[in-house]
């Protein structure tokens, strides 16, 4: 479902021309060194069974036209942070990607907002990388954004983004780089609980999410470095979530989320699953 509104839903990129292509993150590399092969049949497969899951669920899709020049320019939760400000005015912060290669993906997300009616905005050049939801995710219950770095966002970025989006950054190292951004490591899932990896993060960081949220989930096993499990969409009360996680599902379920597994081993070969697909538009907002 395409609606003409442009502010609910998810936007996401057509996978025509996703592929792996270089390696700017351990999980695109192959056991020989090499990079991995993407099968684009079952990657087109898998993102269409996720955007009709969302359809399914009554979330609104926006579909934004690939690059063929940009092969991770499908992963939608890197290019932008877009939000509501206290006044209603739709606004969105750009992303400085980290790597050449993802740069020119931006420009194409900013046309579509502009196109909507966003107020568009950037860093300043001296406030480093910042790579949008990857590394930003609002507290579900509180004002404040936590905010991953250390791999790909810079920690002066953050300072800028809280005076940009006016509301309180929890600044969380990053330390491992199977868990090169904050959504490969910590989920909320509702005002007080959250799914997380603890050895994602510095112990500063660890005992500020100990703060954050009362009840804290851990992926079973290998699920959270191997399977994606925190790369997962709460939304409408279900968990959109790796089928490589599946013992996480039934954690959820026991939680009251009622897990949707989608296959996504082709976007995992490029170090993404189900929450770097999409990028969550703001709503009407509260
Ligand atoms: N290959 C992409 C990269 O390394 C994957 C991005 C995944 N996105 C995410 N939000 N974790 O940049």
């Amino acid at each position: 479902m395409t609606t003409m509104t442009p502010d609910e839903g998810v936007l996401l990129c057509a996978p025509d021309h996703f592929r792996v292509a270089y390696a700017i993150n351990p999980h695109m590399r192959a056991a020989d060194g090499g990079i991995n092969v993407v099968d684009p049949s079952i990657a087109r497969e898998q993102w269409k069974a996720l955007r009709d899951a969302y359809t399914g669920l009554g979330v609104a899709t926006h579909v934004l036209d690939p690059d063929p020049d940009l092969p991770d320019m499908v992963f939608c939760a890197n290019q932008s942070f877009p939000w509501r400000d206290d006044s209603g005015r739709l606004r969105v912060l750009l992303s400085s990607m980290a790597s050449a290669e993802r740069r020119p993906e931006v420009a194409h997300f900013e046309r579509w907002y502009r196109a909507g009616g966003y107020e568009i905005h950037r860093l300043p050049e001296s406030a480093g990388v910042l790579e949008g939801m990857g590394d930003l995710l609002p507290h579900p219950g509180r004002r404040a954004i936590l905010g991953g770095w250390g791999f790909r966002t810079s920690e002066a970025a953050l300072a800028e983004v809280a005076a940009m989006v006016e509301r309180p950054v929890v600044p969380l190292r990053l330390v491992d780089p199977r868990w090169y951004h904050l959504d490969t490591c910590l989920a909320p899932l509702d005002p007080s609980s959250a799914l997380w990896c603890p050895d994602a993060f510095d112990a500063d960081a660890r005992a500020a999410i100990e703060d954050l949220f009362d009840d804290l989930l851990e992926p079973p096993g290998d699920e959270g470095a191997i399977g994606f499990a925190c790369n997962l969409h709460v939304v409408r009360g279900r968990a959109l979530i790796d089928a490589a996680a599946p013992r996480t599902a039934e954690l959820l379920r026991s939680r009251g989320f009622d897990p949707i597994p989608l296959a996504m081993s082709e976007f995992r070969k490029s170090g993404g699953s189900v929450f770097c697909l999409k990028m969550e538009l703001p709503g009407r907002g509260a």
